[in-house]
């Protein structure tokens, strides 16, 4: 895929992002492409003049909640952070409720929150778009993120290789999910017994049927790196996983992405990661410092592809 639209445009607006699954192939091209343009023009534009997002937070965030905040601010609009530790929903007030009522102040929502089916409950009750900032499940933002990153570096993703080591957790998910949607081969190496929910591997599996993207799960970490484009890998104890980090660092200690195992993937190999890193354990110091590292194009790129996606669904 070329960073050019080769589709008729479809109109967003109004659109939910709960996650990948949901938008085609040619909607995330789209956004993808609007990214790597808003990411040349220099110069903000007033693309969102006078709207407001609300952007509830039940997780703790660095990127998320600047990008979008400071993504608001760039195209003319205002963010507001919504702490769960400050609204009523916090208190117990219904999500339904929640969602109707910002639904008469808001122009869109991002919530970050625990379980996936709160996002859903939220936006089947908002009149407005809710945006995914991160569940126990999913991660759409941060996947958009990373496709334009590989998109910028290896300029197609047919015939790429994305191989993802460690926890079966929400990054592995949307990950498969996005690779399926746009046609890029996916591996996912986890230690035994943190392997990705089975629905949602057999999810991006069917995806991948339409667009010849080959998913992949293995234990085999040696077998799974081989030959890969890009390597991807995130911290073995995610937010609200935090009492099992000890019994996770055995679990993992032969999942670390290390220059040994990075010998394995074509010399021309870009490392990833979504941050927060924990250097010494999921990924060694050496690489994600190194040159082949572009965890830093990854966070920038956050802004730009959620300024695509605002623009288009407010
Ligand atoms: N990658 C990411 O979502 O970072 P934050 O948790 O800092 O938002
Ligand atoms: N898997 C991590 C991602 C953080 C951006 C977590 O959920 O904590």
């Amino acid at each position: 895929m070329n960073p050019v639209i080769t589709h008729k445009e479809t109109s967003l607006k109004g659109k939910h992002l709960l996650t990948l699954a949901d938008w085609t192939s040619e909607e995330i091209e789209q956004i993808l492409n609007y990214a790597i343009q808003l990411k040349k023009e220099k110069q903000p534009k007033q693309l969102l003049a006078g709207k407001t997002l609300g952007m509830i937070f039940e997780k703790s965030s660095t990127r998320t909640r600047v990008s979008f905040e400071v993504g608001m601010l760039q195209l003319g609009g205002h963010a507001l952070h919504l702490s769960s530790r400050d609204i009523q929903m916090g208190r117990g007030e219904s999500i339904a409720d929640t969602a109707k009522v910002l639904s008469r102040y808001l122009d869109g929502i991002m919530i970050r929150t625990f379980q996936h089916e709160i996002v859903e409950e939220l936006a089947a009750h908002a009149d407005i778009p809710v945006i995914n900032g991160l569940t126990d499940d999913y991660h759409p933002c941060q996947v958009l993120a990373d496709l334009m990153t590989i998109l910028e570096y290896k300029k197609s993703f047919a015939g790429q290789k994305l191989a993802y080591v460690g926890d079966g957790n929400n990054m592995a998910h949307s990950l498969m999910i996005g690779s399926a949607k746009v046609g890029l081969n996916c591996t996912i190496i986890t230690p035994e017994n943190y392997e990705p929910k089975q629905e949602i591997v057999l999810k991006a599996k069917e995806i991948a049927q339409k667009t010849g993207a080959e998913i992949v799960v293995t234990h085999d970490l040696k077998d799974g790196i081989c030959n890969a484009d890009a390597v991807y890998t995130d911290v073995w104890a995610s937010m609200g996983w935090e009492d099992e980090a000890n019994e996770r660092i055995s679990a993992f200690q032969d999942y670390q992405v290390n220059q040994e195992v990075l010998a394995l993937a074509k010399p021309d190999y870009i490392f990833m990661h979504c941050l927060p890193a924990h250097r010494g354990e999921e990924v060694t110091a050496e690489v994600i410092d190194g040159p082949n590292s572009v965890v830093f194009d990854e966070a920038e790129n956050r802004l730009h592809v959620q300024k695509a996606l605002m623009a288009s669904v407010m």
